[in-house]
């Protein structure tokens, strides 16, 4: 039976990693997965991280099963952190899920239960496993416009066009802040134009939050998630932990659903612990009760706030340093964008025949669209960077 498996295309992102990890070269520089990455290269355990984990080392004394939801506490302090009372909690459902692309998953199985004739509109471009997950749940994918790669920014004259063809029902996938890959936002004034524009068109929104506390702050980075919580009668929201909380491998989410009344929330609750049991039975605790006793504890809560804002600030003088060094190097205003964007990632707007000189000649990886981990970098590197790009241009 086996024999009828055909081979399965390379997820791009992580086969990079593989590359990178063979390349014998002790000079190169890695600008794939999205990991955070501090100036000695090192993926720190967070500090609240560390210290949450020796509290529930000391106080844990069971490790039985918790519910189907995962911890409840982990889904009030999340609900919390990426809506802050935006919405009536009585219209809140939600589970934990191991990572963002768990509640991405779970969240696309749900649309199709709810609404099996659902188009997903995902932006053009998008992370590669969204468009890859919404195929394999068998939901057709369509894509809006979203990047103008000469300018390195949102084409919102694209976007609201395409958004404007939208069918009532589709679900419309919107990255809540950090876009992935390009690194370019829309505005919040935009985005109540695309909220409006949704709401006209009778659109079901899903709102991917892989990087909160990585862009403008983590209220900031919330705002437009919030903004479309509270505009919609429903909306899905999937949201990671990876990042922010730095705890990848512990694989912590959390898929949160908004209905149109309490009646329905409860309804919702039921078919998302339904879908944890079918898909795993009980989500992983480890990385979620991380998270929920650094965010149950004021003073574990400050501490992390104060790294995730050190690792913020790291982020926007690399992009401010590289705009700086690439002027420089090509002697153009070409990527100044690259100061403006927000996040872990930039799309460079390089071919991929370029991408594979900076690879090949340099050691330096990104993905073949041009997307670079600027968490990947260091003030050393930075200029190593514009260098080589300057060169292959
Ligand atoms: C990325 O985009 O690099 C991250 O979200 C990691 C991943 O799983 O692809």
């Amino acid at each position: 039976m086996l024999e009828a498996l055909k081979a399965q295309p390379q997820d791009k992102i992580l086969q990079l990693i593989q590359m990178f990890k063979d390349d014998p070269r002790t000079d190169k520089i890695d600008l794939g997965v999205g990991v955070y990455k501090d100036a000695t290269g090192l993926t720190p355990v967070m500090r609240a991280v560390k210290a949450a984990e020796k509290k529930i080392w000391e106080t844990q004394d069971t490790k039985t099963y918790t519910a189907l939801t995962g911890e409840p506490g982990y889904n009030t302090a999340m609900r919390k952190l990426i809506l802050a009372g935006s919405v009536d909690g009585a219209r809140l459902s939600s589970i934990a899920t191991p990572g963002g692309t768990g509640a991405v998953r779970l969240g696309i199985d749900l649309a199709k239960m709810a609404n099996p004739g659902a188009t997903v509109w995902v932006s053009k471009p998008t992370w590669g496993n969204h468009i890859s997950i919404i195929k394999f749940v068998g939901l057709p994918v369509a894509e809006y416009r979203y990047f103008d790669a000469a300018a390195g920014e949102v084409d919102f004259a694209a976007v609201l066009e395409d958004l404007g063809r939208v069918k009532a029902g589709d679900v419309v996938l919107l990255h809540g802040c950090c876009h992935n890959p390009t690194g370019a936002n829309l505005t919040l004034e935009q985005w109540k134009q695309v909220i409006a524009l949704l709401k006209d068109r009778g659109a079901f929104p899903m709102v991917d939050l892989a990087y909160q506390g990585f862009g403008d702050g983590l209220d900031q980075d919330a705002e437009a998630t919030r903004l479309i919580a509270s505009s919609f009668p429903e909306v899905l929201i999937a949201a990671s932990c990876s990042k922010n909380f730095g705890v990848y491998r512990d694989r912590a989410g959390i898929l949160i659903s908004i209905s149109a009344d309490a009646e329905q929330a409860k309804i919702a609750q039921g078919n998302l612990n339904f879908l944890n049991r079918q898909t795993y039975s009980f989500p992983p605790d480890h990385g979620t009760r991380t998270v929920m006793t650094v965010l149950e504890d004021a003073s574990l809560e400050a501490d992390w706030k104060a790294e995730l804002e050190e690792t913020r600030n790291g982020m926007l003088s690399l992009r401010a340093q590289l705009a700086e060094e690439l002027r420089r190097a090509t002697n153009s205003d070409r990527f100044d964008f690259v100061a403006r964007h927000r996040g872990m990632f930039s799309l460079l707007g390089l071919t991929e025949a370029q991408v594979t000189r900076l690879r090949d000649e340099f050691g330096i990886y990104m993905v073949s669209d041009s997307r670079i981990n600027i968490a990947g970098l260091n003030k050393a590197t930075v200029p190593v960077l514009a260098k080589a790009v300057a060169a292959v241009l």
